[in-house]
């Protein structure tokens, strides 16, 4: 009895920590499915810096309204960095360090978001071109920062 415990104590702690990594695979990939819409809620956008088009800016406004609704901060754990997640994720550990920061950058998303959504609504095409620079901003301003460089 006593050698059939020691021999499954491994096994046991194994699944353990298999649960665990799936729990933090499925953090990585919600947060990569909510900047993935992000994204192409910017690239949709783009062309309406160009040649305005009313409806396409508020068909779009409602998409991003939806993809900035969700909240990303419980699938930003500790330990699903890069250093932990190598090849899985992009977010780099100093994200952690600095969670001040990086949530002041969000904040900053999440503020130019709606002044971008705010202008579409209102058929702004100026300021819908200069709404959309100042938002594409602030996701070069936390790339560059926190997220591993290609
Ligand atoms: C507060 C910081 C922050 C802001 C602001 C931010 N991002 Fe990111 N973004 C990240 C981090 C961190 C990752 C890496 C996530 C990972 O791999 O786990 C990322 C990853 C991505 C990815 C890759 C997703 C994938 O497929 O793996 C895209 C696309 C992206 N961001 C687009 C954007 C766009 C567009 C904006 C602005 C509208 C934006 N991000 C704003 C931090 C940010």
């Amino acid at each position: 009895m006593r050698k059939f415990i020691l021999a499954a104590l491994p096994a046991a702690a194994l699944l353990i920590g298999g649960v665990a990594h799936a729990d933090e695979m499925q953090m990585i990939e919600a947060r990569q499915a909510y900047f993935k819409s992000l994204g192409a809620s910017m690239k949709a956008m783009g062309p309406l810096t160009k040649s305005f088009d009313a409806a396409a800016a508020k068909a779009e406004a409602e998409k991003l309204k939806a993809a900035l609704a969700v909240d990303v901060a419980p699938n930003f754990a500790p330990g699903t960095s890069v250093d932990e997640f190598p090849g899985e994720t992009e977010a780099l550990a100093k994200i952690w360090d600095n969670m001040e920061d990086f949530g002041a950058k969000a904040a900053a998303l999440h503020e130019a978001g709606a002044e971008l959504i705010a202008v579409a609504e209102a058929g702004d095409g100026a300021a819908f071109a200069a709404a959309y620079g100042k938002m594409g901003g602030t996701c070069k301003a936390c790339h560059d920062a926190y997220r591993l460089a290609d």
